[in-house]
């Protein structure tokens, strides 16, 4: 897209919509680059897989029954996903297609606050909805204000050549920026099943620590009466992670409040997190506490 192109359709705009503008593109852009760079988003070994966000997510959803089928699709709907991230981040900053770039936002958010953020409480926690708002707010800003062009309808027209060349340039923009991500990921390590965690005689009974799980991620490991369990320590609203308050006997979630009983199944027991922390395997072998 010409660079003209551009600078002309942020002339279009009154400030408001210039911050609106900028703050989404550019939020939007970076959600895409963030999964791209995830080396763990798509794949089964980490606790981040988006198929395990999705199976949690459909526990507590209206739409659950639906994210329970995409369970089965995760891969796909996750390069689906990023892909529209960028997409919609590089219409909305280059100026093509904003109206369809803010439906886009707008349903992608719908989505996400019907699965990830639902459970938010109060529903100002979650950041789908308030996503959701921005999107329709830009996208009736935008109409309001934008000169009539070949370029700037709600839908493209694909007799202009113009507009096929920009459909084209925010396609290959966005396949780029995915493959570009791509070379930040850090590999997810091989799971490392047997790999020594403890010592046993270091880690009695009654004891809690925080270790590295084979896929790189935080977790917390505990030996009780029972046995020995772990739990991934990444919060399942948005990513922090928790912490262990022997107080409580509770894995605690700085970012919003979430509560997590780690005897009992990692279940959540306060807080908007939508479901319970995930579970790494892990076993006593001989003197050590071992993954897997
Ligand atoms: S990230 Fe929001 S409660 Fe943990």
């Amino acid at each position: 897209m010409a660079p003209n192109i551009i600078v002309d359709s942020w002339k279009a705009n009154n400030l408001p919509t210039k911050i609106l503008r900028a703050w989404l593109g550019v939020t939007w852009f970076y959600a895409g680059w963030q999964k791209a760079s995830d080396a763990g988003f798509l794949s089964k070994a980490s606790a981040t897989y988006l198929g395990a966000q999705l199976a949690g997510f459909a526990k507590h959803s209206p739409v659950g029954w639906i994210l329970a089928r995409l369970v089965h699709f995760a891969q796909p709907l996750g390069w689906f996903v990023l892909l529209a991230e960028l997409a919609i981040g590089i219409a909305v900053l280059t100026g093509a297609y904003i109206q369809l770039a803010a439906i886009g936002g707008a349903l992608v958010s719908l989505g996400l606050w019907l699965s990830v953020t639902w459970t938010a409480n109060p529903y100002f926690l979650g950041s789908d909805s308030a996503y959701l708002v921005m999107w329709i707010v830009l996208l009736f800003a935008i109409r309001a204000q934008q000169k009539k062009s070949s370029s700037d309808g709600l839908v493209p027209n694909l007799t202009d050549r113009r507009n096929v060349l920009q459909l084209i340039g925010v396609g290959a923009a966005s396949i780029l920026s995915a493959i570009a991500g791509g070379f930040f990921k850090k590999s997810v390590p091989v799971k490392s099943a047997g790999k020594e965690i403890v010592k046993l005689s270091d880690f009695p009974v009654g004891s809690t620590m925080q270790y590295t799980a084979s896929d790189g991620n935080p977790a917390f490991l505990f030996r009780t009466n029972v046995g020995v369990f772990a739990y991934s320590a990444v919060c399942t609203h948005q990513g922090c992670v928790v912490s262990y308050t022997s107080q409580t006997k509770t894995l605690d979630c700085p970012c919003h409040g979430g509560q997590f009983d780690p005897f009992n199944g990692g279940n959540v027991v306060a807080g908007p997190p939508p479901s319970a922390l995930p579970t790494y395997k892990v076993s006593i072998s001989g003197n050590s506490i071992v993954a897997g």
